[in-house]
């Protein structure tokens, strides 16, 4: 699927790298030698610059999100590269929350884009579907909803104990994300973006996403708008993938949506995404989390990662690096040199060098 640069950065960049926790650690670095060996052909300057922000540091220093980092961040760097942060020894994922939501908030990234693309037949739970038939994109709104971290408890710790976590959603937010989903389909030639809410529960929150909806789509009359609740996508999805080329849901939706989609495509080991500002500073982050079981094994599939990076070579305006990386992965794919996830028997390094060696080569 193709993404048209957001970010035009010439023939340097700068990247953030924050590997995080689990196997972020062992994730990003296989995916910084994918990105070394995709621009050491093609006369482009990248300079990597690693931050050691996680539950490590958050349990020895008391520190999550440094004072200034955010503007540092938005002011030194054109990208960042996200492995993952979760970890059992901070049961309340409050570093997880100040670094990870913190930067989506703060740094403004308010598209958050999960393409789910099948990249080899054999990779779908799905009976008689084939790569052609999974290939859309979700868009998920990536700054307000549930996530915004407004609510509190009354009587906490007691049998008569509420808790209340509010669902806040403006018009701006609604509209900026749904519009993103409409201009990404005009740009990639796609014939239908499916918005998808619980208006029918949610008569306040979604009521507001139903009327910026049919106020939108009417700017984009040769696209097919429709509408699903989020219940009956999470049927159709499975059902028929073939039907959807954009989706574009709340927060919350979108999160679980974006797993659901993974699994179509062979698991979160493979899933990649963006949370992007058009122009701004961006993060890009593989779907999946720490996976404290299977974390210090050395067997995380490192090639979610590794389409991650895809997706900011591509907002970096560096899109043939980018099908470098793509490329390799399906080549991998191919030839079934995989980590246990996908029914190999490879580690995450084998795989890392196996890809780095590949778009090397090309
Ligand atoms: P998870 O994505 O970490 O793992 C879910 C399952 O998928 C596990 O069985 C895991 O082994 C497997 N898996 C995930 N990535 C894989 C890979 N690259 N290769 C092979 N197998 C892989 O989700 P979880 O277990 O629900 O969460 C674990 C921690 O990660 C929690 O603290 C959670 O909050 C956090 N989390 C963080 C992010 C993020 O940083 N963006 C995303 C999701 C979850
Ligand atoms: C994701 C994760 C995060 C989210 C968690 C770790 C807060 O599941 O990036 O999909 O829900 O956004
Ligand atoms: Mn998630």
């Amino acid at each position: 699927m193709s993404v048209k640069p957001l970010r035009e950065c010439g023939p340097a960049a700068r990247i953030a790298v924050i590997a995080g926790d689990g196997i972020g650690k062992e994730v990003t670095p296989e995916s910084v030698k994918a990105i070394r060996s995709a621009i050491t052909s093609a006369r482009r300057q990248i300079e990597f610059v690693e931050f050691d922000w996680g539950a490590d540091k958050f349990l020895r220093e008391g520190v999550s999100l440094p004072a200034g980092a955010v503007e540092m961040l938005a002011n030194e760097f054109d990208a960042i590269l996200f492995g993952a942060l979760g970890d059992p020894r901070v049961p309340s994922n409050q570093h997880a929350a100040d670094i990870l939501l913190g930067l989506r908030f703060k740094l403004d990234l308010f598209v958050n884009a999960r393409p789910v693309e099948l990249f080899h037949d054999r990779l779908t739970p799905l009976r008689d579907r084939s790569a052609n038939d999974i290939r859309f994109m979700v868009f998920r709104e990536n700054t307000e909803g549930l996530y915004v971290g407004v609510g509190g408890f009354f009587k906490k710790d007691t049998p008569d104990e509420i808790a209340v976590q509010e669902d806040v959603n403006s018009r701006k937010g609604v509209e900026r994300i749904i519009r993103h989903a409409f201009d990404y389909a005009r740009r990639n030639q796609l014939k239908r973006v499916c918005m998808s809410d619980k208006s029918n529960a949610m008569n306040f929150a979604h009521d507001l996403w139903q009327r910026v909806f049919k106020q939108v789509l009417q700017e984009y009359p040769e696209i097919e708008s429709r509408h699903l609740y989020i219940d009956t996508l999470a049927m159709e999805v499975v059902r028929d993938p073939r039907q959807f080329d954009v989706i574009v849901t709340c927060n919350l939706f979108g999160d679980i949506i974006s797993d659901l989609g993974a699994q179509l495509a062979g698991g979160l080991g493979l899933a990649p995404s963006g949370n992007i500002h058009p122009g701004r500073t961006s993060l890009f982050e593989p779907v999946h989390g720490s996976a404290p079981n299977i974390a210090g094994k050395g067997i995380a599939n490192p090639l979610g990662s590794i389409l991650t990076s895809g997706m900011m070579l591509d907002f970096l305006g560096w899109k043939s690096e980018g099908d470098a990386l793509r490329n390799a992965v399906r080549s991998a794919l191919q030839e079934n040199f995989v980590t246990p996830d996908l029914g190999g028997d490879k580690g995450t390094v084998e795989v890392g060098d196996w890809i780095a060696k590949r778009v090397g080569d090309r």
